[in-house]
């Protein structure tokens, strides 16, 4: 696990971080085009890599590296409205609102890929989980499926904007430190956890939803 290290000489980003960023980065315009052309088969595989994707990355808020942890950047409100008001953040990884942020992304993306393992396109494509829910809980799930994509476009417009804004106008190394790991100005205060110990969690996490959507209950007709 991580051990302390000299200030500042460590990366702000671990690997898994990093590559847990670029993926979703990927996979969102992935999925949003495979809606669109109803290519359902893909779809539904690119769902599945969100969802592991981002269950990961929760629980490397628990066991990850320093600056990936939630305790590193999760404050209260009153550091919040410090940091409002000009006041400097107290950590080198997300400031304070920056930090609550990433908890609602994270949160709406995991809305988005469980509420689609229920949906269907009243076509050729349901779910997986489609047969086990009722009526209702289908039709809520659908609605869920449209309402918090339009609030990931609208939250992910805002994180793009408040990135380039802190890249270009305060002159801070938000972009390099994302893909390097660390930047002049961001870096790190603890050796890294290894990387390995996430990609233990993805690979039990995505045997454990292949497993337990094998479990669910299928149509009882075929066409
Ligand atoms: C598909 C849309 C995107 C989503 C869902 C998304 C989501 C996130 C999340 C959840 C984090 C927190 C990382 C963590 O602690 O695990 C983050 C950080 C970050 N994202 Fe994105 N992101 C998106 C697109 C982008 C794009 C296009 C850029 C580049 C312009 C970008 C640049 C960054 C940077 C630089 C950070 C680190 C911010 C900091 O230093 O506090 N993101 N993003
Ligand atoms: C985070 C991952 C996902 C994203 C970003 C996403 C995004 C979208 C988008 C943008 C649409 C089009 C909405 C519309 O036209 O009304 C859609 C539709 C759909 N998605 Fe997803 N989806 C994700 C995960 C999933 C998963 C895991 C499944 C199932 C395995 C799924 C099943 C469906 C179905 C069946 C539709 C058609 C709904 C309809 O025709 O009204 N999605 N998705």
């Amino acid at each position: 696990m991580a051990s302390s290290a000299p200030l500042g000489t460590q990366p702000l980003w671990d690997i898994p971080t990093r590559v847990f960023h670029w993926s979703i980065v990927a996979c969102l315009p992935l999925a949003w085009w495979s809606a669109e052309e109803e290519r359902y088969d893909l779809h539904q595989w690119v769902g599945y890599t969100v969802l592991v994707l981002v269950v990961t990355r929760v629980v490397w808020g628990f066991i990850g590296s320093r600056h990936s942890r939630f305790t590193d950047f999760l404050v209260g409100p009153g550091a919040v409205i410090s940091y409002l008001r000009g006041n400097r953040a107290r950590s080198a990884g997300h400031n304070p609102l920056g930090g609550w942020s990433v908890v609602v992304l994270l949160s709406l993306l995991l809305l988005q890929a469980v509420s689609g393992l229920f949906n269907t396109d009243d076509v050729l494509f349901s779910g997986p989980l489609y047969y086990w829910a009722d009526s209702g809980f289908r039709d809520t799930m659908g609605v869920v499926h449209d309402v918090a994509f339009n609030g990931l476009l609208a939250l992910v417009g805002l994180h793009i904007f408040a990135v380039l804004y802190h890249q270009f106008k305060l002159k801070e190394k938000l972009l390099q430190a994302m893909v390097y790991g660390s930047a002049q100005g961001r870096r790190g205060e603890e050796r890294p956890v290894g990387w390995w110990w996430a990609v233990l969690v993805l690979a039990l996490l995505a045997l454990g939803l292949w497993w337990g959507l094998g479990q669910a209950p299928k149509p009882s007709f075929v066409f």
